[in-house]
This record gives C-alpha cells, structure tokens and sequence, in this order.
C-alpha cells in the first residue's frame, strides 16, 4: 500500500506541472484568438480537450488518493486541529474538483457558442479554473501543508 500511495502522490505531482504548463498554452492561444479577433480553429478546440483529460487523470489519482489520506487520518475526526488534513480533506480537494467542473463548463459553452465568441469563453472559463488549480496547489512555502516542487 505504502509503495502504490508513493506512485500515485508522484503521479499526481508530475500531473500537476503538465497541466500548468499545457494550462498557460490553452490561456495563450485563447487570449491570442480572443484579442486579436482571429477566426476559430478547431485545432484550440481539440487543445482544450487534452486540458480536460489530463485533469480528468488528476481527478481520477486524486480521488484514490483521498481515499488513502482519509483512511490514514481515521476521517474527519482530525480535520480542526491538523492544517494538512483541513487542507487536504478539504480546501485542496474540494476547489480542485470545482476547477475540474468549471473547466468541463467551459469546453460545453465553448461548443455551443458561435465561431466568434469561442476564444472569449474559453478564455474566461478555462482561465479561472486556472486560478482556483494556482491558489489550491500545496506549494512548498505553503505553512503546514506545503509539499515539495516535485516529489
Ligand atoms: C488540477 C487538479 C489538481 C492538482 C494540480 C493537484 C495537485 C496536487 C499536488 C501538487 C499535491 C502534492 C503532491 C506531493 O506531495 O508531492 C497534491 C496532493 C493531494 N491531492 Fe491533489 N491536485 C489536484 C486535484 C485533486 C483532487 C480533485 C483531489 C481529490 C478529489 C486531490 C486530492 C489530493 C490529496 C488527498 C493529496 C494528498 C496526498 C497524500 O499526501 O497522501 N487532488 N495534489
């Protein structure tokens, strides 16, 4: 069990920093599309989706995850007085799964829009799922709960 949970937290690290940086590709070529007025390419469609499956890979390590870390703290029992577990049980899992929603938004809005308004709403959905991942990550200065760059 101790060498599956090193796996999947390393994975799920190493996840981390392809969707952050596949994440500020998607947000360039989107804002590109959006300031610049260019005409839609399904290419930034298909650039989104990958943003999705690599975060849908993250929801999917993470929720074993969650399972491991809770079963390990024995449930919320410790939640109020350890930051790592408040923050993992709860802030960390919970807005990621939002930004993992939001995003998902995103690309069904972007598909419903018109030609012209695709690069705007992708940017704005998938840039704020962006924010939520940023402000989630437990970055190593983090007091308490901070993990390291890697692994
Ligand atoms: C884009 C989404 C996500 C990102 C970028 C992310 C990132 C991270 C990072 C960097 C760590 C620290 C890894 C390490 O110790 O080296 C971590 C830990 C963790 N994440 Fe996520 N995460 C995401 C989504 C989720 C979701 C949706 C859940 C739960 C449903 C989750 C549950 C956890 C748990 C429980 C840990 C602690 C693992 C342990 O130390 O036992 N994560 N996450």
């Amino acid at each position: 069990m101790d060498a599956l949970h090193t796996i999947l937290v390393e994975l799920h690290s190493i996840n981390r920093w392809l969707i952050l940086f596949l994440g500020i590709y998607v947000l360039f070529i989107a804002g590109r599309g959006w300031f610049n007025g260019r005409a839609w390419r399904e290419r930034a469609g298909q650039l989104g989706r990958y943003f999705l499956i690599l975060l849908d890979i993250q929801l999917l390590l993470g929720l074993v995850l969650y399972g491991i870390f809770f079963s390990r703290q024995g449930g919320f029992g410790h939640v109020s007085g350890n930051p790592a577990s408040r923050f993992f049980l709860m802030e960390h899992s919970v807005m990621m799964a939002l930004a993992i929603l939001l995003a998902h938004a995103g690309a069904y809005f972007v598909k419903k829009a018109a030609p012209e308004g695709k690069y705007k709403r992708m940017f704005l959905f998938y840039g704020v799922a962006f924010l939520l991942m940023l402000a989630s990550i437990p970055w190593p200065v983090m007091p308490g709960y901070g993990r390291p760059w890697l692994f």
